[in-house]
């Protein structure tokens, strides 16, 4: 066991702060440069850590004597694997995912924030034969895209295709379990290798060739940002409907003491909200916020159990739609100008501006 994470509790649930742990039971070398890491979960933490294929864990790690929130997404389906599993490949000068690839051993203790994200199908999308399955995976974006590809065969009949693209054959992470997969199901899962040493970067005629046999379907995309950016382009371009392209960005937070992040104070900004209307699994909910609080904090502070993550503006576990009023950000590092536009905000880092607001949080 590791230093850092000996003189952790060894408790899944440290009473005084409220924080949660899971151990480590497993390590897998993937690649030179990636591991997952497989957890426990103790029953106690079951219901809590219930996820859908493709969301992603939270993690706080001390390193170097800085307390970090990184996500990582889980490379397990909740349907054909016992744990979840998390996939984290090395960053170059990156701080978790290195600690994570060199420290951290079996029987560790984690400090996890619970399942999240909005990448993800559930079960009657991922049996749905409607139409096809188009996954998009670059690098370490595979891993919830291997998620969802394993829910999906699992599910049902849906086809699918996987265009996974990596720098060198070294690199591709899942490869023999991806080979078994495509073996097993010869007619469902139709799988692309790219390597940037042989293909180049992918672009905007490649995409349109992969696709040309798969127009209509859902799309799901996660890679590093040109990769995705280019993929979603030529998908919008090609006229495909932007409800169907789900994206997934990787990104870390700005460090917590970083000053050039620091927003000016929010309570100075705007008309005080007098009444907050909050919509979450079709109940509208009305709440009277206080001062400058955010909107997942006047939420959780009502009682109302929505989603969050990172609480710092990087995760996209607390995307919400503002119907009614105005949300003012304090950081975001993960909506889109195409996503501001169509109304959505970040509930930890959104603030009512207005006397009256409304948001609604997806289903
Ligand atoms: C929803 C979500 C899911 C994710 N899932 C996965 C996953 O499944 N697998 C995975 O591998 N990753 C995943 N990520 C990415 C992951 O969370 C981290 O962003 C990634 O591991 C890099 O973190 P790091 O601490 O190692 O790098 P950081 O320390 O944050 O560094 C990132 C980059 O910034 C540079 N840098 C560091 N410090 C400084 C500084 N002070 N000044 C200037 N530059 C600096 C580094 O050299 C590096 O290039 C996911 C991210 C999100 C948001
Ligand atoms: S909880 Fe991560 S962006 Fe809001």
């Amino acid at each position: 066991m590791s230093t850092l994470a000996a003189a952790e509790s060894t408790t899944a649930v440290n009473a005084t702060a409220g924080e949660l742990r899971l151990q480590v039971c497993a390590i897998i070398d993937e690649t030179a440069d990636a591991r997952s890491l497989v957890f426990d979960v103790p029953e106690a933490l079951r219901a809590r850590f219930a996820y859908k294929p493709g969301q992603f864990l939270g993690f706080r790690v001390d390193v170097g004597g800085q307390c970090l929130t990184r996500c990582y997404s889980m490379s397990s389906s909740p349907w054909t694997d016992a744990r979840p599993k998390v996939t984290i490949k090395r960053v170059a000068g990156g701080r978790v995912s290195n600690w994570m690839n060199q420290c951290v051993q079996v029987g560790d203790w984690l400090k996890v924030l619970p399942p999240a994200g909005h990448f993800c199908i559930d079960q009657h999308q991922a049996a749905d034969t409607t139409r096809p399955l188009v996954l998009f995976g670059g690098g370490s974006g595979i891993t919830p895209v291997f998620s969802l590809l394993k829910a999906v065969l699992h599910a049902g009949q849906r086809p699918v295709l996987l265009v996974y693209a990596n720098r060198d054959e070294a690199s591709v992470i899942f490869r023999d379990e991806l080979r078994q997969l495509a073996k097993a199901h010869p007619e469902q899962l139709h799988v692309v290798h790219l390597l940037d040493t042989l293909q180049g970067f992918v672009d905007a005629p490649q995409v349109r060739q992969l696709v040309r046999l798969w127009r209509g379907a859902d799309y799901f995309i996660c890679g590093p940002g040109p990769f995705m950016d280019t993929v979603e382009s030529t998908l919008l371009a090609l006229g495909e409907a932007r409800e169907r392209i789900h994206v997934e960005r990787f990104v870390s937070p700005p460090d917590p003491c970083s000053s050039g992040t620091a927003q000016p104070a929010i309570e100075a900004q705007g008309a005080v909200c007098e009444l907050l209307l909050v919509e979450l699994d079709g109940v509208t909910h009305q709440i009277v916020p206080r001062p400058g609080e955010t909107l997942l904090h006047s939420c959780r502070a009502a009682g109302l159990d929505v989603p969050f993550s990172c609480e710092e503006g990087f995760c996209g576990a607390c995307m919400c739609t503002v119907q009614e009023g105005q949300a003012r950000l304090t950081r975001n590092d993960v909506l889109s100008s195409a996503e501001l536009e169509a109304g959505w905000t970040l509930a930890c880092q959104g603030h009512p501006q207005g006397a009256r607001v409304r948001v609604k949080f997806p289903a």
